[in-house]
């Protein structure tokens, strides 16, 4: 038997080589491919970084014209996901939904390896999911997705049946750029598990999403509009956060496996967040909660380095241009799908598969 090492949760365990990005947990830095990814996030475009991060480079405005078409093209969901969707209980959530709806895409059978062309069509479709479930929730007609706009554009009319403002768009194409990738998460990992398999990328995807719903992982930013909430003013966010740790609970928001400084994620949607968000009086009581949470989880979690996440601010930049809490989750795995499917073509491309092992502690038969 080869010799063993036991790392539970995973910890410290490299899985993979890869091309994609780099989370560096200590200097707070987040590079995709060559690229700081806060510079990606300002300067650029969704569809640009995904063409970076599935193609290897930015494109050329040639390129980029023609993977925004294939985009366009390739919105429209089959007629038999909308039934399905339509058939779902009203009561069940949306990350549920879309799980479902994307793995009613992949009914052409046993598809490895993966296709760029699968990838492509497999993210243009997501938003209108959640688009289409979301207008049946509301009760109007789902709208046809619109041929002129860009993929952020298109899911916030989708959503609302109202071109966004610029604002709005680069707000949210920020947030989307920021959260495409982030190295072996639980979930771009449960993707290359399932993709190691030979499995096809909708089963990679649909495993994918089921990881990023849990709370440790991408549930948390509906809960930290939860907590805002609940706290409901400057004088209660210490009591509040303080029996919350009292009872040995979470702060959303808060801590990271890898990040033991500021996630530079984060630095950069506070950034976008607060420029959408000046005279907020939400946002002014978030950002208090924040900076009483930091100093409560110093006091009774020293040492543990817990820094505002991603969530805190994902939070406040998708309540910003207007997305209600139920479609928090949902929107972040909209922009992870293109750093999901990266990982499964990098896997496909020098496959191998994932099978760690476990340790007995149970008794042995006589
Ligand atoms: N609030 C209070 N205590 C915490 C928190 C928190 N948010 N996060 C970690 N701790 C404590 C934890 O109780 C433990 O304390 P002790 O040493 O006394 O047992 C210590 O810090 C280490 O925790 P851990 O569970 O070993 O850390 P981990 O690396 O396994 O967990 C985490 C990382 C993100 C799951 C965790 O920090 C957490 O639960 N945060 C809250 C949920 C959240 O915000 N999730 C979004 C993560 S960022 C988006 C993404 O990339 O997925």
């Amino acid at each position: 038997m080869s010799e063993q090492i036991i790392a539970i949760g995973l910890e410290g365990i490299v899985v993979a080589e890869t091309d994609l990005s780099l989370v560096d947990g200590i200097n707070g830095h987040l590079v995709y491919r060559n690229h700081w990814a806060r510079d990606l996030a300002i300067h650029h475009t969704f569809e640009e970084v995904a063409h970076l991060l599935w193609y290897g480079a930015l494109p050329n405005k040639e390129q980029l014209r023609d993977l925004e078409e294939k985009l366009i093209a390739e919105r429209e969901l089959p007629a038999h996901v909308k039934t399905a969707i339509d058939c779902i209980p009203h009561d069940i959530d949306m990350m549920s939904v879309l799980r479902s709806g994307v793995s009613l895409l992949g009914l052409t059978g046993n598809d490895w390896p993966p296709t760029i062309e699968q990838v492509i069509s497999l993210t243009a479709k997501m938003p209108s999911i959640v688009a289409y479930r979301a207008a049946r929730l509301a009760g109007r007609e789902p709208l046809v997705p619109h041929k002129e706009l860009r993929h952020t554009a298109n899911y916030l009319y989708m959503l609302t049946g109202k071109e966004p403002s610029h604002a709005h768009v680069r707000a949210l194409d920020a947030y989307l750029i920021l959260t495409q990738e982030h190295g072996m998460n639980a979930s771009t990992f449960a993707a290359r598990v399932v993709s190691s398999t030979r499995s096809d990328l909708i089963s990679a995807i649909t495993a994918a999403i089921g990881a990023l719903k849990g709370p440790l992982h991408g549930g948390a930013p509906s809960e930290v509009t939860e907590m805002v909430e609940a706290i409901g003013t400057k004088e209660n966010a210490e009591p509040w956060l303080r029996r919350a740790l009292e009872n040995g609970e979470r702060l959303m928001g808060f801590g990271h496996r890898v990040y033991k400084t500021t996630d530079p994620r984060a630095a950069a949607l506070r950034v976008v967040a607060s420029e959408l968000s000046k005279d907020d009086p939400w946002f002014d009581l978030a950002t208090h909660i924040e900076q009483v949470a930091l100093r409560l989880l110093e006091e009774y979690k020293p040492g543990r380095k817990l820094n505002t996440n991603v969530e805190f601010f994902a939070a406040a930049v998708m309540r910003a241009v207007g997305l209600p809490d139920s479609l928090f989750t949902p929107t972040f795995a909209i922009s992870r799908v293109v750093g999901w499917s990266a990982h499964v073509l990098e896997q496909a491309a020098n496959n191998r598969i994932i099978r760690p092992q476990s340790n007995y502690t149970g008794v042995m038969p006589e």
